[in-house]
């Protein structure tokens, strides 16, 4: 009785490793999908990591919210030779949607001046797609890019959910067309940007530049909606921990053009989010370098009442329509500081 049922058992366990062992092959490669989909800030397998993608594997796996990458967009409009012949100090990224124009142009003529300034400033609006090459918003753009010769553009869809790719786009652009730059910015078209301050109260043309160097409005202890009738409502499938590494408000943060670099590169490895803020915490939880907490009070990513005093001592605030904004820098520009203390 008791040999009979050990015989049974030594006949069972001898065809479970049989099958086992057939299996093991195709056992691996399921694992490796289910990473792939469910593990967002795990490194992707090396081999992916090259460009052109291997778009059957990964897009095939990848959660719709979650935006594609690392993925070969081009650039429908550049401005590959911006750097040729000088070494900004500040690159100032812009992100906002195509029919924007008035914004665009209210910066241009406000805090985007690059020729207000007393070191090399350049202007770079960064914009996504809608979808069609003959399309009159497209059409329009390469006008203005031709007049102005400050737009950059990759072929991905212009979404709200797509954001990350827009900041992407501009370190990929930093990394290879300006890399000799000091620092940049990244921004948005609504905001209110002091460059005066950030260059010579924050970032001192005089000293050498940082390294590992970046800040902004810190944002620490949060975590990701899991509520679909949020805006920023983020599934597990796309981003697995339930809190977010600390990161810099998208509304403004300054970088230096090796971190640049190095947000570009980790972000060929890891699972992006669409979560564009949230996105720079994990580049920099990845690559162990955490941000630099600034003075107080100096980067805003809220509305504050125009005070040309207290604007004098700030680096960003945030949305205005491109009539406020005119107004506020006329006062602002043309009074400085006066009367302030
Ligand atoms: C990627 O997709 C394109 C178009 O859908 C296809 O022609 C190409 O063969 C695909 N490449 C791979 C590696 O699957
Ligand atoms: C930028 O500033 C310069 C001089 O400071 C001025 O001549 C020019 O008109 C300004 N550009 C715009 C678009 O306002
Ligand atoms: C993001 O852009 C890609 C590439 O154009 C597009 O396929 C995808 O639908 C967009 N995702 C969202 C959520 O808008
Ligand atoms: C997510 O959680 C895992 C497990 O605790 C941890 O190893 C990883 O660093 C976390 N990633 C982020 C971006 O917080």
């Amino acid at each position: 009785m008791v040999n009979r049922r050990y015989t049974l058992l030594a006949l069972f366990l001898l065809f479970f490793f049989g099958v086992l062992y057939h299996f093991q092959n195709q056992k691996s490669s399921l694992i490796s999908i289910f990473s792939q989909t469910h593990f967002t800030t795990t490194k992707l397998p090396k081999k992916e990591n090259q460009r052109p993608v291997n778009n059957q594997t990964y897009p095939a796996f990848r959660h719709p919210l979650a935006p594609p990458y690392p993925y070969p967009y081009e650039f429908l409009i550049n401005q590959p030779d911006k750097c040729k012949d000088r070494t900004p100090f500040l690159v100032i990224l812009i992100s906002g949607r195509l029919n924007e124009l008035e914004a665009r142009n209210a910066i241009r003529a406000t805090w985007g001046n690059e020729s207000n300034y007393d070191v090399d400033v350049l202007r770079l609006f960064s914009l996504g797609f809608l979808g069609s090459v003959s399309d009159r918003t497209q059409l329009m753009l390469e006008e203005e890019s031709k007049a102005f010769g400050d737009i950059i553009q990759q072929d991905f869809m212009d979404t709200s959910y797509n954001l990350t790719l827009k900041s992407l786009m501009g370190i990929e652009w930093v990394t290879k067309f300006c890399p000799k730059a000091s620092y940049a910015i990244k921004t948005d078209n609504d905001m209110f940007l002091n460059v005066d301050y950030l260059v010579h109260k924050l970032l001192h043309p005089e000293l050498p530049v940082r390294q590992n160097y970046i800040t902004g409005l810190i944002v620490s202890g949060t975590a990701p909606s899991r509520n679909k009738a949020y805006k920023y409502y983020l599934p597990t499938e796309v981003y697995p921990n339930n809190t977010f590494p600390t990161y810099c408000a998208g509304s403004g943060y300054v970088f230096s053009a090796d971190m640049a670099q190095k947000m570009y590169d980790i972000s060929q490895e890891i699972r992006v989010i669409p979560i564009e803020d949230a996105f720079n915490g994990i580049c920099l939880h990845e690559l162990h370098i955490p941000p630099t907490i600034p003075p107080q009070g100096i980067f805003n990513g809220h509305h504050i009442q125009y005070n040309r005093c207290q604007f004098h001592k700030l680096i960003t605030a945030h949305q205005y329509t491109s009539d406020q904004l005119r107004s506020m820098w006329q006062d602002f520009w043309t009074l400085k500081s006066s009367g302030c203390t």
